[in-house]
Order: C-alpha cells, then structure tokens, then sequence
C-alpha cells in the first residue's frame, strides 16, 4: 500500500479568488505527496496571483490560455483530460459552479471537466451571500447529482471582512478529501473499519483527571490510511489535541465507559475494529460533584474500578486487531493479550521513555498474528506502520471471504 497521490496525474484548476494563494499551498503538498501536478489558471485567477509560482513549485509548464499555441490544452485539449485521474479546482467561484452547472466550455478548466471521466472535486470560495444565493445552491447540488464533491466552503472571516460560510476549506483538509477521492477503488473499497485512538479520560472531580500520555497520532494514521484506501472509516477517540481529519466520520467520548459504547456499536458490521486507544483499565469509583479540597483528608485515598475490556468485549467486526503497550518482555505479553482478547492481530509497541514513542510521528513495531507469523518492522512513520497493519487487514479478510 503506498501514498494515494503517488505518480498520480491531478488536474488543478484555479479560479479567481482572493483564496488562490491557498491554491499554491495546495499544488506543493501535491507535489510532496508524489503527483503530478498540471495546474490551470483562468484569467480571473492570474490577477491574483502568477503562473510562475505554479510553474516553479509543479515544475511543468501552467495552462492560462486556451488559444496559446504553446500550450497543451490547445494542441491536444483532452490530453490532459484524458490522462487525469483526478480534477481538483480550488478555489471555486460561483462563476466556474455556474459554468460547470450548465456545461460551458469556454475557458481551459470547465473544457478540461467537460472532457474528463475522472473525479471532480469542488472547493468553493465566495461570499458567504453569493454561497447562499438560490441560483449557486442549485448548481451545486446539480453538480453533487452529477457525481462531484464538493468540499466546503467553511465559516470564517471573509474577504469582505464580515464573518459567513464563504471561506475556501483549509489545504490539509481538502488534501484528506482528495486522498479518499482517488482510494475509492484501492484494496479497502467497501469495507468497514472502526478505529479508535487517544487515551481515554477518567475523571475523579470536576478539576481532575486520570489518563495517559496517549497523543492518538497512531490511531489518526490507521483511520487516514484505511480512508486512503477505500474504507468507509469511523475513528473513536478520546484525543483532545488533533485536528479531524476529513472523509471519515469521526466520534469524540472522553472515557472508557464512552468508548466502549461507541464501539460496540460502530463495530457491530464493521469488517475490522482497530484498538490503537490507549484506554484506562480503571476509573474512580465515586466521582466527586466538587473539587475536592485539600484539607479535606490528611492522606488522600483514591479507591479504583475496572473498566469493561473494549477489545476482548468487542465482537462484531470480522477482524480484530490490538496494540500491547509494554515497557518490558513486549513479546510476551503481546502474545498473553493477543489470545487473552481474542484478537486476530496484536501490534507490539515499545512504549518506554527511551523509545520515544508518545507523541512522536514515528513508531517501531512488530506485528504478531494469531496464525502464528511475527513480523518486525523498522522504525517508520506512523502512516507507514498503519499501512503495514491494514495490509495484513486486508489478507486477513481475503482469506476469510
Ligand atoms: N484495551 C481495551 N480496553 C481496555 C484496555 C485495553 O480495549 N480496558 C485494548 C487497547 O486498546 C489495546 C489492547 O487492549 O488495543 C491492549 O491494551 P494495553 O493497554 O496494552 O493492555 P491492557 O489490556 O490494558 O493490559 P496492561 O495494562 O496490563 O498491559
């Protein structure tokens, strides 16, 4: 399984907005990612901003003119329409939705999405009252009828300076819309997969908390990757520092109790649930309605109770995968948990201070399966180690169906 925008043709399409500079934000994560990057500029949109810098940052000639002799588009105006595997324009104005709405061809992006059968996705950017307006409003929903995505426009300040729907949706969250765009038909494709993440929240008064140094980064990487492949993905997590990421539904609860309801019930025909939470085995057993006081007792005393077993109590899904967070004998105990929950997959994790795991953007596992096979990885980022464990997922169910 590799990156979703690898050696991928996307067409990017701007248009003529005050959000264009996003637009060249967006060519050079592409670009990052591993696509190959044609950007299209109408007119409106070179007076916000120049072909150089799409030029300098895709390193390929840009398209502003459907008469320039020079140009692709002219030559051979569905080349690149043919050879897209996804159409991207960003921003979008009313102007373009309208174009697209009633099939013009006239300027080199709606001629290119007239020729093209390759996925279009919208990002919308106008005011917030043009966003509303009748007219817009039926042609998106014309276009989501053909098929497009359409992604934003968010609430924020606008250009006007009044606050509204209107704002082009942020560069990290369209690249997220995109990435599910061209998994559609990957391994994942109609599958169901429950992940949950972050460490769950215990709390012993209103002040006060029992949790763990859990960022939820592993989790996150699991639903985004099983997302980049096709899955229809549900994240559970009781994370309070990430970000959502797009085109997966995504569940906050705080505790374990929380958790495992939300579990129970996503998993119940899912093909896999994913444990990467890190979830508290106990919880106070009385919770104080008021902070408790420091004077109130000379020694405290916090008296515990255990926390159902998500994994081992989770049963719906076809396949069942769980990390062991250990600091010693990690095999070992993988193993113990690994039969002792009825997994199908146990991913290993070294979580001692040394290894520094928590928090980081990479992880160093070793993978064991119920069948018997051992596999040690090394140390890769958490998006790689989420591909390592969804291919394995992904054998899993082969084998089963
Ligand atoms: N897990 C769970 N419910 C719990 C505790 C853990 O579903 N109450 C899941 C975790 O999400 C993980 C796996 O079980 O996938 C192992 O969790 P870990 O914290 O490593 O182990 P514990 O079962 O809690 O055992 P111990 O704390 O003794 O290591």
């Amino acid at each position: 399984m590799k990156s979703p925008f690898e050696n991928k043709n996307i067409v990017l399409g701007v248009t003529g907005s005050i959000a264009c500079y996003k637009a060249a934000d967006l060519c050079s994560k592409l670009v990052q990612l591993g696509a190959n990057v044609d950007v299209i500029l109408t007119e409106a949109a070179q007076k916000f901003i120049n072909p150089l810098t799409f030029k300098s940052i895709a390193h390929r000639p840009v398209i502003t003119n459907l008469y320039d002799p020079e140009s692709e588009i002219a030559m051979a105006h569905v080349a690149l329409a043919q050879r897209a595997d996804l159409v991207v324009i960003a921003p979008t104005t009313a102007n373009m939705i309208g174009k697209l709405a009633s099939g013009l061809a006239d300027d080199p992006i709606s001629l290119t999405v007239i020729a093209t059968s390759a996925p279009l996705v919208l990002a919308p950017a106008m005011d917030a009252n043009m966003f509303e307006a009748a007219i817009v409003q039926e042609n998106v929903l014309k276009l989501k009828k053909r098929g497009a995505t359409i992604v934003g426009p968010i609430t924020g300040r606008l250009a006007s300076g009044l606050t509204g729907t209107g704002r082009m949706i942020e560069v990290k969250e369209l690249i997220g819309h995109l990435s599910a765009e061209l998994g559609k038909n990957s391994q994942l494709a109609g599958r169901k997969i429950v992940v949950t993440a972050g460490g769950t929240i215990e709390s012993i008064d209103p002040v006060r908390i029992l949790t763990n140094r859990s960022s939820g980064k592993m989790g996150y990487a699991i639903a985004e990757a099983a997302r980049d492949n096709g899955a229809n993905t549900v994240l559970i997590t009781a994370a309070t520092q990430l970000s959502d990421p797009s085109a997966i539904e995504v569940i906050h609860v705080e505790n374990t109790e929380d958790m495992y309801k939300a579990v129970i019930k996503a998993s119940k025909n899912a093909d896999a649930l994913i444990m990467a939470a890190a979830v508290s085995d106990y919880k106070a057993r009385l919770k104080s309605p008021h902070k408790i006081k420091k004077g109130s007792s000379n020694s405290p005393y916090l008296e515990l109770e255990t926390n159902p077993d998500i994994l081992a109590e989770a049963n719906g899904a076809k396949v069942k995968v769980g990390f062991a967070a250990e600091t010693e004998d990690l095999l070992k105990n993988a193993r113990i948990k690994l039969d002792s929950k009825g997994a199908d997959l146990l991913v290993a994790n070294d979580v001692s201070s040394s290894n520094g795991v928590f928090g980081s953007d990479t992880n160093k596992v070793t993978i064991i399966g119920s069948c018997g096979f051992i596999e040690d990885l090394p140390r890769m980022s958490k998006y790689s180690v989420a591909q390592n464990i969804l291919h394995r997922v992904v054998e899993i169910l082969k084998n089963r169906s």
